[in-house]
């Protein structure tokens, strides 16, 4: 009997990507991770080898496809804290785009016949309305989303000439951690709003701002669709078992279709933490739209993907409780 087609995961030791693994190890899936522990915890590998390497190598990546006999492959190796991308574009541009080329020239030589892709919303920059769709024009205002952006246009652009298909998922954002604690979002320098609130709830950090009390929304804060790790991890699934089905190559937003502003958010923190927080109101911070929320019609009509934890609460009650796993880690 010939070896089961192996999934190789890109960035498998990172946050999003270490979820997709325990969840493709418990669906019953062959995984290979291959990870540079650049910003990737070896301990966050719950499932299959870890192959301690860069996409950009290769030699490497090529042994790897070979040797594993991968079938598929998800990209989530990437640099991705935006305003490191506005200061150091290149850096950007190296990894989250040349890498990215790299992996696939490797990926149609050895013949692997389905990518999924870990983009982004911030394809869309600032769009027109507070929703975006998948044809919403692409205008990136970072060098984080361009160099997604590029990886998006190779994939097209491969899928009109070769036979590989692909899955790009443009997540929006993404929020809480693994309900066991087994796993969470372990960045250092956190910037994103729920990883630094519940820094600030567990005492990490003495207090936390709102970035812009004057927008034209409902309580004059942004409004964002927070997506639970869980469920973006299983759209992943959901997205191979679509190109194993024969589906073609597609573009999806990732979110629930519906926002919560930055006050909301910090209620939920304080309720589920039972605690007041230190909140100081700041400025906006260049960059930022008023509102950015996913329009989902396209991934619920093309993937078979019921999510499962559409729930600000659970989303902080399960992003506090990753929170309190650190400190105590860091205790000893
Ligand atoms: C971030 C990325 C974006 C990416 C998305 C999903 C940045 C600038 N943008 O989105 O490109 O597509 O994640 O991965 O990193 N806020 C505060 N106080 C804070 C932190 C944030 O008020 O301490 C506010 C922001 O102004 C915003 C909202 O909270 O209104 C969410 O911000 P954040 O969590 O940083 O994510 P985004 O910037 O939306």
């Amino acid at each position: 009997m010939t070896e089961k087609q192996a999934v190789m995961v890109t960035g498998g030791a990172g946050y999003i990507g270490s979820h997709v693994v325990r969840q493709l190890g418990e669906a019953g899936e062959r995984v290979v991770v291959l990870d540079n522990l650049s910003t990737g915890f070896r301990e966050s590998v719950l499932h299959g080898e870890l192959i301690i390497g860069d996409t950009g190598d290769q030699a490497l990546v090529s042994d790897v496809l070979q040797k594993h006999n991968v079938g598929a492959v998800m990209h989530f190796a990437a640099h991705t804290i935006v305003p490191e991308s506005v200061s150091n574009p290149l850096k950007y541009y190296k990894n989250n785009t040349c890498c990215s080329r790299n992996l696939l020239e490797c990926c149609t030589q050895a013949g692997v016949e389905h990518v999924i892709f870990s983009s982004t919303a911030a394809v869309y920059g600032i769009p027109q309305g507070a929703k975006a769709n998948e044809d919403t024009p692409t205008a990136p205002i970072n060098a984080y989303g361009t160099s997604k952006l590029m990886t998006e246009w190779m994939l097209r652009d491969l899928s009109l000439a070769t036979n590989l298909r692909h899955v790009a998922l443009r997540y929006f954002n993404v929020a809480g951690s693994d309900p066991e604690c087994r796993i969470g979002q372990s960045t250092k320098k956190a910037t994103l709003l729920i990883k630094v609130a519940c820094e600030a709830a567990v005492g990490k950090r003495e207090k936390l701002c709102i970035f812009g009390t004057d927008y034209p929304t409902p309580d004059g804060t942004g409004i964002r669709d927070y997506i639970h790790v869980e469920d973006l991890a299983s759209a992943h699934l959901a997205a191979l078992d679509y190109l194993r089905r024969g589906g073609d190559s597609t573009t999806l937003n990732c979110g629930y279709g519906h926002g919560y502003s930055v006050r909301e958010v910090l209620d939920a923190v304080q309720r589920v933490n039972g605690q007041a927080l230190n909140i100081i109101e700041e400025p906006r911070r260049a960059g930022d739209p008023p509102e950015l929320v996913a329009a989902i019609e396209r991934i619920q009509q093309t993937l078979d993907w019921t999510p499962r934890h559409d729930d600000l609460d659970f989303i902080v009650k399960t992003s506090l409780a990753w929170e309190r796993t650190l400190l105590e880690k860091a205790r000893g």
